[in-house]
């Protein structure tokens, strides 16, 4: 089983419009809403290839409870925690010729909630996995996910896609996994990382610090894989028209997770596929994106 957690899930609410008027009455062409959150997003895919998973993490009031109705809806487990008070956020993006983000603060994690989601950690099972993916919010500690790696029975694989300050507590519980990207890895080094030979140094510092396999995605220049052998994995990304890169990292990792038991080389190759199909298309990819990309590989 994959579990993932997203400390501050969301309602994305996409609003389509031709002309968009600060200060003014606006009306929109179309609008989707659809479920955001990193971890969450890892879950969809992992669940939409077919593999076992369970989303933790948290979520209040009636749009949590539409969040967690969503997530029924598209079949994917969830054992969010409800918070007591306050409401799961919607974010609001507007699609204009101009694109523009309006992400809410989202709820306040009371103790008793988040002690529910450290007594969920500490059940899981050796050889299952903990995805912990995304920012964290304010009201939480900035050393939360070294916290819940302390927290995870032996033997649990953990995977961490993070910025720096949450990422590096959690690289002493020796990671299975992490996935910077390259703006995330150069800050976590605290240099500009241009060459392949350059982004592959950084990682190998990663590794020093504790995490097994290093991914690097590189956007529309695919990835570099540090595997724990030490052994180092060049893939170009797949080839085709980006329309939303948004969640390809999330895809990756599920590809990834999901490839892992035939081998790095194969595991690179999936999350190639899985990021690609969903930079190509809108949303997160489902398999028969993910399949297509991949036979074109
Ligand atoms: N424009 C693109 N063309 C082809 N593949 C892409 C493109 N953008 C992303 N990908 C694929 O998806 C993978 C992950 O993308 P990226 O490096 O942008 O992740 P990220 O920055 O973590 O994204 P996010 O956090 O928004 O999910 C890349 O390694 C690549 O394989
Ligand atoms: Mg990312």
């Amino acid at each position: 089983m994959i579990y993932t957690v997203t400390l501050n899930p969301a309602l994305d609410y996409a609003l389509y419009l031709s002309d968009f008027r600060l200060g003014e009455t606006n009306r929109t062409a179309r609008e989707v809403l659809s479920f955001g959150g990193k971890g969450i997003n890892v879950s969809a895919v992992l669940s939409a290839l077919g593999e076992p998973t369970v989303a933790l993490g948290f979520a209040a009031g009636p749009v949590g409870e539409m969040l967690k109705g969503m997530l029924k809806e598209a079949a994917i487990g969830e054992e969010l925690v409800m918070l007591p008070v306050g409401n799961t956020r919607i974010n609001v993006k507007i699609k204009a010729e101009a694109e523009t983000e309006l992400n809410a603060a989202g709820p306040l994690v009371d103790g008793g909630s988040l002690a529910k989601l450290f007594a969920q950690i500490k059940k899981i099972k050796a050889g299952d996995t903990l995805v912990l993916a995304g920012s964290v919010p304010p009201s939480l500690s900035r050393d939360i996910y070294g916290q819940m790696a302390e927290a995870l029975p032996e033997d649990v694989r953990l995977v961490v896609d993070a910025e720096r300050e949450p990422l590096l507590p959690a690289l002493a519980y020796r990671p299975y996994l992490v996935k910077p990207n390259r703006a995330e890895l150069s800050e976590i080094v605290g240099r500009s990382l241009l060459t392949d030979a350059e982004v592959a140094a950084a990682a190998r510092e990663l590794q020093a610090a504790g995490a097994k396999n290093v991914l690097v995605s590189l956007g529309a220049d695919g990835a570099l894989l540090l595997d724990e052998t030490g052994a180092l994995h060049r893939a170009p990304a797949a080839r085709g028209r980006a329309v939303n890169t948004v969640g390809a990292g999330d895809a990756m990792v599920a590809g990834f997770l999901y490839g892992a038991g035939k081998g790095y080389a194969h595991a690179l190759r999936m999350g190639i596929a899985a990021g690609g199909a969903t930079a190509f298309g809108e949303g997160l990819a489902d398999a028969a994106r993910i399949y297509e990309v991949l036979q074109n590989l």
